[in-house]
């Protein structure tokens, strides 16, 4: 939660931002504790309590560390996570294994075998090359393999289109309306390791239309139902995925998580009947709603160019390496001058990183404070999506993530230096040469 002290500074779960600043530096990531515990307990309510049979799992690629882990467990929330290097997170976190579930659309031999071995509750099967590798581990270990397949629905949500997963024309998932999915189940039936308990679809992300639910809902207890009737296997689990919007700016308006259950929760009601097919286990995992609005970046202001009559570009010590989205997605963001936030907005900025290209922008044209060098900015809801895909491009290293609450705040991720870029540099014995 965001208030302002008597500083007119900017405090984050009780920390006087400016505090924060000066204690661990620019930029930084800044993560409300209380904020994320507060939307798991109403994904908790709305969904688990509010339906029955429902399972949450946290889509992990969001913001993903120990600390996040150990958070997500306390809140009794299960996990997705799609690479070796997430299920490693959550296995060092302690987090339980039969509540993972293992996605991705090119999963090679090495994670499927570190999944099986960990006992993962669920692995989706993306495709025919995955589940043949999959069965034949699965048969040398002599284990059963509790297994999604995941169904294209063949829905346009109406979203960024690279954050559209749905439509027929992606890489992911068996295709529903060509027969490829029909031929997947038939496939999978006979696969002797592998024991199929539901289907797995995922329409896209940042969706606010309630229809864009319903549609997918209707569309996948159809297919389920027809499974039934053409294999008279019973398919008892439905992972319909994340997506759920989340407020970035202005124009954004994302429905409450509980008007997000009650679509979902109507429409399968109303599928079930109309096809006769018992309920199946409902699952849905979010990550950008559980932690997006939950983070802020802290930056510095550093210089400041103006271009008199048409713009005024002002540069922060971070960008496009610890918040790619923008230049990504056109993703638009809000931001607060943190050190005087009481101010009035007096003229319009954008704001530019530090990185040696020109769409290296955070924020265009945003009403703020007349900024000096050496103010604070708070870009906001950037705890999803913005650390994950960080990268060190022209060798910045990484912020540090801060963890807030009570007024109390803790390291859970530090700070890259220098040297930490160079931990992986090999530098060859014929290059090694005394200057
Ligand atoms: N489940 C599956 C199978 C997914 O592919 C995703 C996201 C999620 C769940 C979680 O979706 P969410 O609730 O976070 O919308 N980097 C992009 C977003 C890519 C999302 C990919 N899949 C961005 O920054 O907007």
């Amino acid at each position: 939660t965001q208030t302002f002290n008597q500083q007119g500074h900017l405090e984050i779960g009780g920390c006087d931002t400016v505090e924060l600043a000066s204690q661990f530096g620019t930029p930084l990531y800044i993560m409300d504790e209380a904020h994320i515990r507060d939307i798991c307990r109403q994904y908790h309510s709305s969904f688990v309590k509010g339906m029955e049979n429902t399972e949450v799992i946290y889509a992990s690629k969001a913001f993903l560390t120990l600390a996040m882990c150990r958070i997500i467990e306390e809140e009794s929330l299960g996990l997705d996570v799609v690479s070796g290097g997430e299920l490693y997170t959550a296995l060092q976190a302690n987090f339980s294994p039969e509540h993972i579930y293992f996605h991705g659309n090119n999963k090679s031999s090495e994670e499927l075998l570190m999944a099986i071995n960990a006992g993962v509750g669920r692995i989706v099967i993306d495709n025919f090359y995955e589940m043949s590798v999959l069965n034949d581990l699965a048969k040398e270990l002599n284990q059963q393999v509790n297994v999604l397949l995941r169904i294209t629905p063949g829905i346009e949500a109406h979203t960024h289109e690279y954050i559209q997963t749905g439509q027929i024309d992606s890489k992911f998932g068996f295709t529903l309306s060509n027969g490829t999915a029909d031929q997947a189940l038939d496939l999978a039936f006979c696969y002797s390791n592998l024991e199929v308990t539901g289907l797995h679809a995922h329409i896209g992300s940042q969706i606010f239309e309630l229809d864009s639910f319903r549609h997918e809902v209707q569309i996948m207890i159809k297919y389920m139902a027809d499974t039934h009737v053409r294999t008279s296997c019973l398919l008892k689990e439905l992972n319909l995925g994340g997506g759920f919007g989340i407020y970035y700016a202005s124009g954004d308006e994302p429905a409450k998580i509980s008007d997000y259950a009650k679509a979902i929760k109507d429409a399968l009601d109303e599928a079930c009947q109309c096809q006769n097919f018992p309920r199946p286990k409902i699952v849905i995992e979010p990550g950008r709603s559980i932690v997006g609005t939950a983070g802020t970046t802290l930056y510095t202001i550093g210089s400041i160019k103006e271009i008199p009559g048409i713009r005024k570009y002002v540069a922060v010590d971070g960008g496009m390496a610890d918040n790619p989205r923008p230049s990504l997605y056109q993703a638009r963001y809000e931001s607060i001058l943190a050190n005087r936030s009481n101010e009035e907005a007096t003229e319009s900025v954008s704001i530019t990183g530090k990185c040696c290209e020109s769409g290296d922008m955070l924020i265009w044209d945003i009403d703020l404070p007349k900024v000096n060098s050496g103010d604070l900015l708070a870009v906001t809801s950037t705890g999803a999506y913005n650390y994950s895909m960080s990268s060190n491009y022209n060798r910045l290293t990484r912020p540090g993530v801060v963890l807030v609450k009570d007024g109390q705040a803790d390291v859970i991720v530090k700070r890259e230096t220098h040297s930490d870029l160079l931990r992986n540099d090999v530098l060859p014995e014929r290059l090694k040469h005394v200057k």
